[in-house]
């Protein structure tokens, strides 16, 4: 059975079924999601390899191969027809063309199942997916239940990384018109114990763990590279639950009992509308990742979400590696020459904090080719990834700032880790080798009028050009320079 099949024998079953991975029902064959690839606009649907099980990969792979692809569509296995897509601009505009949430890549989250190779949806900043229709999503003060599984290493403290119940506009329509899961970092309203991240409830101007407003030390900080987080909610009465997703371990209740201690929560006035990686009025700076989740209608029992509980660690989520094509070896000093026609005796190079694409030979000045010399190191924010340190200022590394590379001490903090991560792959033209940021793995390392971006394929800056992109991110790799 799969976990639908198992909310549907409690008595409380799937209004919404969204998974990258997996079919949520043991009978189901049909499209999982949608992809739509750079080099020609043009979509297909992935589905699972048999009925009830892994999303067929090698569709995506075949696909994709030789381009970039985005996620479109999550489809709703559950027949209500809550598919998600590219949410729409609310309280606040997304990145793209009319104030649009960003797409995920299709390929920023691999994993497997049982050891079968799948995709999850990778939400950077400005990532975000809804459906505002909502069709049997609880609406007012009705139960239900919510379950999703997240990756216990990827999160931040923007707000908001949800997926839930929201409203149909979105803005922030008040108090209690959402009840979605929060993953990650934000103490601004609420905050468990630990440093976080933390499983809590969004219910609109409120991230809730607990009754109290602020601190509940029963939630404890969770960080688990699988998380399976719950959140059920009925009159008066709600709950937040968690577990290690990749163990047979039963899920830990951190909160139950009565709404929290602030007016508008009791009654809710849930909308019913579903959201993906933003908050209810599109918050777009939360970061994290899905790999699949459900809504119920009706409030699941303990028992129900254990047994869930115990399918998803059977589904067997693992990690496979985030960089593919040739290794780089750390602690070697490489160059990245340029293979766009007409650039092919260019090298990635920069003058202080700029980074640009220059001409580079063996007759250069020693201080032009230590400048387009790069000592590999493991990457700082995940070492399946790599981050390059300049080999003429040692401590300072390749990073994106606003898309915008630079040459940039390292401070230490998080998100320079982040920035200055990069995941290898073969290079997108063909040749050499394409460097996908880690926490933007829609964007890669590219030289547009010889300056240094992060560009995606057909984005909305002019760095993001689809003309000769897959040259201008494609970099041959070769000994240093000096
Ligand atoms: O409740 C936290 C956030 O507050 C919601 O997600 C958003 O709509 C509002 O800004
Ligand atoms: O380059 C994109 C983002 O811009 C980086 O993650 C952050 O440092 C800056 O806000």
């Amino acid at each position: 059975a799969g976990p639908c099949d198992i909310y549907s024998s409690g008595g409380t079953p799937c209004v919404a079924a969204h998974s990258t991975t997996r079919a949520l029902y043991n009978a189901f064959t049909g499209s999982l999601y949608q992809i739509k690839r750079g080099s020609d606009n043009t979509t297909t649907n992935v589905a699972p390899l048999s009925a009830g099980g892994v999303a067929n990969a090698g569709t995506q792979d075949k696909f994709c191969s030789g381009t970039t692809c985005l996620i479109t569509i999550i489809y709703d296995q559950s027949g209500k027809g809550n598919h998600l897509t590219q949410a729409p601009p609310g309280g606040f505009k997304g990145p793209e063309l009319n104030g649009y949430d960003n797409l995920a890549s299709a390929i920023g989250a691999p994993v497997t199942l049982n050891g079968q190779k799948a995709y999850g949806v990778f939400i950077s900043p400005g990532t975000g997916y809804r459906n505002n229709v909502g069709s049997g999503i609880a609406r007012k003060d009705a139960s239900e239940g919510m379950y999703a599984v997240f990756d216990g290493t990827h999160f931040n403290d923007g707000c908001c990384f949800d997926y839930g119940n929201a409203e149909t506009n979105n803005l922030d329509t008040g108090n209690g018109h959402m009840e979605a899961i929060y993953y990650g970092t934000n103490s601004f309203w609420g905050s468990g114990a630990g440093s976080g991240p933390w499983i809590m409830a969004d219910l609109e101007n409120g991230l809730f763990s607990g009754y109290n407003v602020k601190n509940n030390a029963a939630d404890p900080t969770i960080n688990y590279r699988f998380v399976t987080a719950t959140l059920k909610g009925q009159a008066n009465n709600w709950a937040i639950r968690g577990a290690n997703a990749a163990s047979a371990t039963s899920l830990s209740t951190y909160y139950t009992g009565q709404r929290p201690n602030a007016s508008g929560y009791n009654p809710m006035s849930k909308e019913g509308a579903v959201l993906l990686g933003i908050g209810g009025d599109n918050s777009i700076s939360g970061q994290g990742t899905f790999y699949e989740g459900v809504m119920t209608s009706g409030f699941p029992s303990d028992a129900t979400e254990n047994a869930v509980q115990a399918n998803i660690a059977a589904a067997k989520y693992a990690t496979t590696p985030l960089s593919t094509g040739s290794a780089l070896t750390a602690g070697s000093s490489i160059s990245l020459r340029a293979t766009t026609p007409g650039y092919t005796t260019s090298s990635l190079t920069h003058a202080g904090a700029s980074v640009s694409i220059a001409a580079v030979s063996s007759t250069s000045s020693s201080a032009a080719k230590l400048a387009a010399s790069w000592t590999v190191r493991a990457g700082l924010a995940d070492s399946a990834c790599y981050s390059f340190e300049a080999r003429d200022a040692p401590g300072s590394y390749l990073r994106h700032n606003a898309f915008v590379l630079y040459v940039n001490a390292n401070d230490g903090s998080k998100l320079f880790h982040e920035d200055a991560t990069f995941c290898t792959m073969a290079g997108l033209d063909g040749q050499g080798s394409s460097l996908r940021s880690y926490n933007y793995p829609t964007r890669f390392v590219r030289h547009y009028e010889t300056v240094g971006y992060l560009g995606s394929n057909g984005g909305v800056h002019a760095f993001d050009a689809a003309t000769s992109f897959n040259d201008d991110v494609s970099f041959v790799v070769g000994g240093a320079f000096a």
